[in-house]
């Protein structure tokens, strides 16, 4: 193929020149880049709003050097806005770290920005607690400090992220128009069409084989989400008896000279890659040759960088099956942006009418229904639209997000396998109507992966460990309290084997207690053995489980619970700790239900007293939750 041309609107260049404009920064803290992208679509449609005004897109970590640095820098901005994400249990993103504790500490009120006029768009997801925690104390802070909010908060929600973005737009324009305009160009309509974004590709004779991987080469001083370290998959064990419709596989990743080390608690985030057969479907929808050896780039052939971004090249020169294997989310449901890039380039009229009637407010209904509700994949929207070809620069940038990491809680203790992370993995297997089926990109890498045991051609993945709050107690002779059903076990196996280590050198151990929940003895009650092994040597004090599908009637965790209640009063007076891990959405909120009502009933409190005690638990760290299994 013939090398491709970067699309340059005549307004990027005219941005480029720096002419007395009025000056937006658009700063992002980005995990996974949505927050990022979201920022850049901004940036995109605003520079063609208003051409008298120059954009910059800022990256929250390299913007300053140090906290004075911090303070200097935004002291000096007039006009920005800030596109941020929330993580975990409301952290700021990598990237805003420093940013976020710089900004937030001390008593930074006053007049300090009083020439700031801003505006703040959070991206977060309402299945989890904390839901845009970051965007609103950013936002209130920012106000706090003297500068001028120029329009709400955005509350950005995973689910309907789309619409949210579009409706915080909807107030930004009137007051940018205000700002950015002179007062002889207001009549002027501004029809905006998505300007599709699209990086510069150049294609390379021959592949080179000492380029490839780059990214992943071991040795790093720091290993996060941009610097993973390549591990293989040194063993694998499905966990479910045979019996089970379902599965879940116990893997692990072989640590040693990758320069990665864990603290037991810790979760590992994992790239995974694309199936074989679902590579195979990507390269017939792209339409060219899987060989295709490219390389992409985030910027002109000068150096200037496409979008404003200061963000280094997506990924280093593959060929296209690798690119589309490692690179692209083809199983995740396409942006409304992603469906006018289609759009931009279907070849048959009626196909890029019905795209941008998609990802228009009038098929807003569809949109969501269409694509949210039925989880249907990008690789199933490229199907339905056949003449809808993107070129590679327009494919990676504009249509398919790239692959995030999924994050598992490490389930061993680094005492006992200092060169292995082992982790335990839920199949998602989703049967949707019309016979279609969504899965799980990761966990079915994880299934089907291919350990070392079965061959030296094993399986591996960029891996990195991310640190969590979820730690034993420092005395080991403080009670703990464990709940954790199905995969949610993960964090506890690391846990009791470090007890057992602790045990085994001679220190004394205070009680604990393990919930557990599966759905049948027989099935899927995962490391059975293990759990009677630490009951038996007493790193395990009592281990409840429930059997949801035993019996007539349901059993949870929680119902287990409330069966002990006058235990885990005690323990909790004694100063147990408390640890959830598992599903945020229900078995966490259910089992936070049932501890208000111990608390209540065994320490005769009323309602608001019994919040109040666990929101103290919470705060003095005694009461920790983590949703990722
Ligand atoms: P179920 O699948 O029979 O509904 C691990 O997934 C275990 O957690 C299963 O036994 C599952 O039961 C159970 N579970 C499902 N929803 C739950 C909830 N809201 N609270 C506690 N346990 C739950």
């Amino acid at each position: 193929p013939e090398p491709q041309n970067v699309v340059v609107s005549k307004l990027e260049k005219k941005a480029d020149a720096d002419d007395g404009k009025k000056k937006v920064s658009i700063f992002f803290g980005t995990q996974t880049g949505n927050a990022e992208s979201f920022a850049k679509a901004f940036v995109e449609e605003a520079k063609v709003r208003y051409e008298k005004a120059t954009f910059k897109v800022i990256d929250l970590d390299a913007y300053a050097d140090d906290d004075d640095e911090y303070e200097e820098k935004l002291k000096k901005e007039s006009l920005a806005f800030f596109f941020v994400a929330t993580y975990g249990s409301g952290e700021p993103t990598d990237n805003a770290v420093r940013f976020y504790e710089w900004f937030t500490e001390g008593d930074k009120k006053g007049e300090w920005l009083k020439k700031l006029q801003y505006g703040v768009f959070g991206v977060g997801d309402r299945r989890y607690g904390h839901f845009n925690k970051v965007g609103i104390v950013v936002d209130g802070k920012l106000e706090e400090m003297g500068a001028k909010r120029l329009v709400p908060l955005g509350l950005g929600d995973e689910q309907s992220i789309e619409d949210d973005f579009a409706a915080w737009k909807e107030l930004v324009w009137p007051e940018l128009d205000r700002l950015l305009r002179d007062k002889d160009d207001m009549s002027v309509a501004t029809p905006y069409t998505a300007a599709v974004l699209e990086y510069r590709v150049v294609y390379h004779d021959k592949p080179d084989p000492s380029t490839e991987d780059q990214t992943y080469t071991n040795g790093h001083s720091v290993h996060d989400a941009q610097h993973p370290s390549r591990s293989n998959v040194a063993f694998k064990k499905e966990l479910h008896t045979p019996q089970s419709d379902r599965s879940c596989t116990h893997l692990e990743f072989d640590i040693s000279n990758t320069g990665l080390s864990y603290e037991t608690g810790d979760q590992v985030g994992v790239y995974c890659e694309n199936l074989s057969e679902v590579v195979d479907e990507a390269v017939r929808l792209v339409g060219l040759p899987p060989d295709t050896y490219f390389s992409i780039h985030a910027d002109k052939e000068d150096g200037t960088p496409i979008s404003g971004s200061t963000l280094p090249p997506p990924f280093p020169p593959c060929t296209l099956r690798n690119a589309l294997a490692r690179y692209a989310d083809v199983l995740s449901s396409p942006r409304k942006t992603a469906l006018l890039a289609l759009a931009a380039h279907a070849s048959d009229p009626s196909e890029a009418d019905r795209l941008k009637f998609l990802a228009s407010p009038a098929g807003k209904d569809e949109y969501a229904q269409w694509i949210v509700a039925s989880q249907r994949s990008l690789l199933e929207v490229m199907e339905a639209f056949p003449s809808a070809k993107p070129p590679l620069g327009v494919f990676f940038a504009a249509v398919a997000r790239r692959i995030q990491p999924r994050y598992y809680s490490i389930s061993s203790c680094p005492k006992v396998t200092p060169n292995r992370i082992h982790i335990a993995c839920s199949l998602v297997y989703d049967k949707m109507p019309a016979s279609r089926i969504h899965k799980g990109l990761s966990s079915t890498w994880i299934k089907n992966a291919t350990p070392l045991t079965e061959s030296k051609d094993c399986s591996w993945a960029p891996i990195f460990v991310r640190t969590s709050n979820f730690r034993l107690p420092a005395d080991p002779k403080v009670p703990i309290i464990m709940i954790g059903p199905g995969t949610g076990l993960a964090p506890f196996r690391g846990f009791l084997q470090e007890r057992q280590t602790l045990k085994e050198a001679g220190t004394e151990l205070g009680p604990s207690i393990f919930f557990f929940g599966c759905r049948n003895r027989n099935v899927d009650f995962i490391y059975e053995d293990e759990l009677n092994n630490f009951l038996e040597t007493g790193v395990l004090s009592e281990l409840v489980v429930a059997f949801s599908r035993e019996g007539a009637a349901k059993e949870y965790v929680q119902h287990k619970m409330g069966q002990k209640a006058s235990e885990i009063w005690n323990l909790l007076s004694e100063g147990a700790y408390l640890y959830v891990c598992g599903d945020p959405k229900c078995m966490a909120k259910d089992v936070h239900r049932a501890l208000h009502t111990i608390v209540q009933e065994q320490g005769s409190l009323d309602s608001s007293k019994a919040e109040l005690y666990l929101k103290n638990l919470q705060l003095s760290g005694r009461y920790l939750r983590v949703s990722r299994r």
